[in-house]
C-alpha cells in the first residue's frame, strides 16, 4: 500500500478547510469526514434502515453480478479493475468474489482518501481472499486521476459506487467524469452508482436518522478540525439541518451555530466567529435521473452503455465507456 500521497492530503486539508470557515457563507468539504472514526460512523450510517442506498447497490450488485462481472472480463489480456472512494468494499466484494472464483486475471487496486479505510480494506481482503492481486492506495479522486492514464496495457474498470458521485455539484461532476474519460482507452469501462430521484421523505430520512448517527458524522469534520489543526470548535453548539430540493434533487447537509461564539484554529492562524444560526455547509448529496445521467455523460464525452437497477427504481449502476 502506498501512502506518499499523506502530506499533500494533509496539506490540502489545511488548505481548504481555511478557505472554507473564510468564506462566505461558509462551508467544509464531505471529503473530510473520513478518518478512523469518520468511516466507523459511515458504517453505522450504511446499517441504518433509513439509509437505503447501500441495500439498493448491494441487491443491485448481488442480483446481477454475473452479467456485470462479464461485462468487465478480458480473456485475453486479464484486466486491472480501480476504485475510487472504496470504503470498505462490502458491495465490491461480492463482484470480488465471482471474479476470483472464475478465473479472472486481474488486480484489484482501491483508491480512497482515508487511510484508515484503505488499510483495513487491504487486511480485510488478505484475510478474506489471500489469492486475491490487491494494489490499495490513499489519494483524493483528482489527485490520482492523472496517474490512471498510466493504467493502459490492458482494459481497465474503474468503478465509483455508493453514489459518491453524489458528493461533487454537476459541474464539478462532468470536470471528474471528463478526467476520467481522458485516462479511459477504447475498451475501458466505468461503472458508477447514482442515486436517483424519489420520495423526498424517504431522501430527507436517510441524511437525518432519528439516532443521530448522522449528526455525530457531520460533526465529526469539527472534531477532526480540532485534533489535527489545533480547533477548539465545541460540536455541541452547533445542530445537524438536511434539505432536499425535489426540484433539482440536491440534498445538503449544514452545521447550524445555535449562538455567535468565536472559533480558532491554531495550525492554520485563523480564528473565525459565527453569528447565531450561521451555517457551515458540509455536504451535497445529488439526487438523478436518466435524463441528468445522459447529460452528465454528454458533457463527459462519455456513451451509457447499459445500467442496472433494483426492484424499487431507488438505484442506478450505468456502465459508461469512452465515445
Ligand atoms: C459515501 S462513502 C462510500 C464508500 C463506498 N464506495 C461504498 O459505496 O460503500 C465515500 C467514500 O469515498 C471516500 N472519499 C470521499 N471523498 C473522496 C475524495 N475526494 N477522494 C478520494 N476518496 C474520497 C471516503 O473516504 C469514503 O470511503
Amino acid at each position: 500500500m502506498s501512502t506518499n500521497t499523506k502530506p499533500q492530503l494533509s496539506t490540502a486539508f489545511k488548505k481548504e478547510v481555511f478557505e472554507g470557515l473564510t468564506n462566505s457563507p461558509k462551508y467544509l468539504s464531505s471529503k473530510f469526514f473520513y478518518d478512523k472514526i469518520g468511516d466507523k460512523l459511515f458504517q453505522d450510517i450504511m446499517a441504518l434502515p433509513e439509509y437505503y442506498l447501500t441495500n439498493a447497490e448491494y441487491d443491485i450488485i448481488s442480483n446481477n453480478t454475473e452479467a456485470i462481472g462479464e461485462l468487465f472480463r478480458d480473456r485475453e489480456n486479464g484486466m486491472d479493475m480501480i476504485e475510487l472512494g472504496a470504503g470498505d468494499g462490502k458491495k465490491t466484494k461480492v463482484l470480488l468474489k465471482y471474479m476470483a472464483g472464475n478465473n479472472f486475471n486481474f488486480v484489484y487496486k482501491p483508491i480512497d482518501i482515508s487511510e484508515n479505510a484503505v488499510e483495513l480494506l487491504a487486511n480485510n481482503l488478505a484475510k478474506e481472499m489471500p489469492a486475491l492481486n490487491v494494489d490499495a492506495e490513499v489519494g483524493e479522486y483528482f489527485e490520482v486521476l492523472e496517474r490512471l492514464k498510466g493504467y493502459d496495457k490492458r482494459k481497465k474498470v474503474i468503478m465509483v459506487l455508493g453514489s459518491n458521485i453524489g458528493n461533487l455539484e454537476h459541474h464539478k461532476a462532468i470536470e471528474f467524469l471528463s478526467k476520467l474519460k481522458d485516462g479511459m482507452r477504447g475498451d475501458d469501462l466505468l461503472f458508477m452508482g447514482f442515486d436517483q430521484k424519489k420520495n423526498p421523505q424517504t431522501i430527507l430520512d436517510a441524511y437525518n436518522d432519528s439516532s443521530g448517527i448522522t449528526e455525530a458524522f457531520n460533526k465529526n469534520v469539527l472534531m477532526r478540525i480540532n485534533k489535527e489543526l489545533g480547533g477548539n470548535f465545541q460540536p455541541e453548539k452547533f445542530i445537524h439541518w438536511e434539505t432536499y430540493n425535489p426540484e433539482t434533487g440536491t440534498a445538503k447537509s449544514f452545521l447550524v451555530a445555535t449562538e455567535a461564539m468565536s472559533v480558532t484554529v491554531e495550525k492554520i492562524n485563523l480564528t473565525v466567529t459565527f453569528d447565531e444560526w450561521e451555517t457551515i455547509h458540509t455536504e451535497i448529496s445529488q439526487k438523478y435521473d436518466d435524463a441528468t445521467v445522459q447529460w452528465l455523460a454528454q458533457q463527459a464525452n462519455l456513451t451509457i452503455e447499459t445500467y442496472f437497477t433494483d426492484d424499487n427504481s431507488h438505484y442506478k449502476n450505468y456502465v459508461f465507456r469512452k465515445k
